[in-house]
Parts: structure tokens; sequence; C-alpha cells
């Protein structure tokens, strides 16, 4: 249920200095692209991350991160970033500071740092399971659902947006749990896009009209779906969600993190309430943003900063000397 403060805006001060957070991220990791090292890559973006949250006027919790307090030495669930000054604003704070590690590894398309921010209490915690998603654009909005068979979400959406189910593009991940939904997509006439990782990139790009992606659909992690519903909400599309565990213990975590009805449907405010800022810069290049480039002696970081409450979109590129970034002090 709303309430009076999830009308409350974001402060928008805050957008620039995040932007800054995802861009160390996606700089550190770059070094990796193509190592073969996904696991080195993830380190680099996280500490670059967790650095450079040291510098940002809000007192944030994460409440999606590199895992819990146990297994993940930084960027963990319930982790207090930022400086500790009581006069700042608290927010909840999303994280995944290399999306498609596999990616950057391999030097495919595709990988983000990314964030999003919402007032506390607002964003879904959710457990490190898998997720059944569904995410479109503005046109989606009451049309899309889990509830309907995806054949029914091909046609509906099309309908929306004045196409023939034919010239739909959908966006799958590419698993063996997902065969027969490609059957029951390519039966309904679209066109699907299938990619090795990386979800976050396609759910976004749903609501980004220049991106040709109408539809993102399937099981993927949770966290990067409270990631892809924050920029959905920015974006006036619609998101939903449905945890789906691997085991009893996946459950019981759930419910330990105050999910009462664990395998309940999702709907988009459940996922993010409020008000909130989705924020992501490239690593390889993607349909949501360019990657890291060299240009001689520069650096160059493309980066999307959205927010909900103004909805606007914004693009930044920023060249920069790397021998000036703290990263390599
Ligand atoms: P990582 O960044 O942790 O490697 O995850 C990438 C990713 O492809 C997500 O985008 C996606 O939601 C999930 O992994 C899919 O999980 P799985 O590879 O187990 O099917």
């Amino acid at each position: 249920m709303m309430n009076e403060d999830d009308l409350k805006p974001m402060d928008r001060k805050l957008l620039l200095e995040y932007v800054r957070v995802t861009e160390a991220a996606a700089i550190a990791c770059s070094r990796l692209i193509g190592s073969g090292r996904k696991e080195d890559a993830d380190s680099l973006a996280v500490e670059a991350m967790r650095r450079a949250f040291d510098k940002v006027p809000a007192r944030g919790t994460v409440v999606i991160g590199e895992g819990e307090r146990d297994e993940a030495p930084m960027l963990y669930i319930g982790e207090k970033v930022g400086p500790k000054d009581p006069n700042l604003p608290e927010v909840d704070i999303a994280v995944d500071p290399l999306e498609g590690t596999n990616l950057c590894a391999h030097g495919k398309p595709g990988a983000l740092a990314v964030m999003a921010i919402a007032h506390r209490g607002r964003l879904l915690n959710a457990p490190d399971t898998y997720m059944e998603k569904i995410a479109a654009g503005p046109e989606g909005v009451g049309v899309v659902s889990l509830e309907k068979s995806p054949a029914q979400n091909v046609r509906d959406l099309a309908e929306a947006k004045n196409k023939q189910p034919d010239e739909m593009v959908v966006v799958v991940l590419e698993r063996p749990r997902h065969d027969q939904l490609v059957n029951d997509l390519r039966a309904a006439g679209a066109s699907v896009r299938l990619i090795s990782d990386g979800d976050v990139n396609p759910s976004v790009a749903t609501g980004l009209p220049e991106s040709g992606i109408d539809m993102f659909i399937g099981k993927g992690g949770a966290p990067e779906g409270v990631l892809a519903a924050a920029a959905l909400r920015c974006l006036g599309g619609v998101f939903e969600g449905r945890l789906a565990f691997r085991n009893e213990l996946e459950r019981t975590r759930a419910i330990a993190m105050g999910m009462q009805e664990p395998d309940r449907l999702l709907r988009h405010e459940d996922l993010v309430r409020g008000n909130c800022f989705f924020v992501a810069s490239g690593v390889t290049d993607g349909p949501m943003l360019p990657g890291i480039h060299r240009r001689g002696k520069w650096t160059v970081v493309s980066s999307l900063a959205l927010r909900s409450d103004t909805g606007t979109i914004r693009r930044f590129e920023t060249a920069t000397m790397l021998e000036h970034l703290p990263v390599h002090d």
C-alpha cells in the first residue's frame, strides 16, 4: 500500500554522486574485460564501488548486494555505506557492481555496473535465489503479466504497441529451463533473442524505445529483478516477478527476510515502492549503454541515470585519465 512517504522525492543532488559510484566500478573491472577472470573482475568492481560510496553524502544500507554478511566481505546485505553523519539522508541501496561477470570475463556484450536507490524500506529485500520475471515498457502496463501465458503476453503487448506479433522482439536467457518458453514465444510469432547472461540490460532496455526490445521474460536472479524493477519504475514500464526457490533453505531464508508469502506473484509495487533512482555504467557494449572505451590516454565510460519522481532519463559520457582516479592511488 502506498503511503505519504512514498511520494517524497529523492534528493536529486545525490543522483550524480551515484553515477560516480557505478562509473568507478565499471572502470575498475574494465581492466579485466576478456581476461577470463570473472571473480577477479567482480572483486575489482566491488572494491571500487565500496570505496566510492564513502564520498556520497547519504547514509546507505545495502539491501541487495554481494550476499550475506558471512559470505561477502564487502557490500553485504545490511552493510552501511557512506559517511556516518546523522544529518545525512538515509537510503536503501541495491547493488550489482558487476552484472554479467561472465560477459566481462569473456568480452561479450551486456556487462554493467548497476545500482538502485530508494527511501528506507522501499526496495524488496530479495534473497539470492531465482525469480520468474517479465518486463516491458510503458505500453505493457496493465497488459503483460506473469498471470498470462507467454503467447498471450506477446499477442497483447503487440496489440498495445500497434504491431504484429511477428514484429515483437523478446529477449530470453539461453538456458535449458527456457526451452518450452522459447518454443511458445516462437509459436506466437515473436522473434526470440537469446542471451548468454546479464538480464538487467535487456529488461531495462524494454523501457527505452530505441533499444528495439519489446519484452524480457524468463527465470534469472532475484536481486537482478529488483534492479530492473527500479529502472522500469523510473521509465514508466512494468515489471513483475515470482521467486523461484531451488530448495527449502532458500524459501526459509526468504521468510526470515520478512516475506510472509514467498511464493506469491510480486507486482511492480511489491518490488519497489515510492520514488527511486536507477544508475548504471556500461562495462561492455549493450542495448542500454556503450561499454568502456579507450580514446588515447582517456578512458571513456557511459552511464544512464533515471529518476522516478520526474521520469528523467540522463545519459553521461565521462572521459577520465586513469592516473587521476583514486582507484589507482
Ligand atoms: P552474475 O553477474 O552474478 O554472473 O550473474 C549474471 C546473470 O546472468 C544474471 O543477469 C541472471 O539473472 C543470472 O545470472 C542467471 O542465472 P543462471 O546463470 O544461474 O541462469
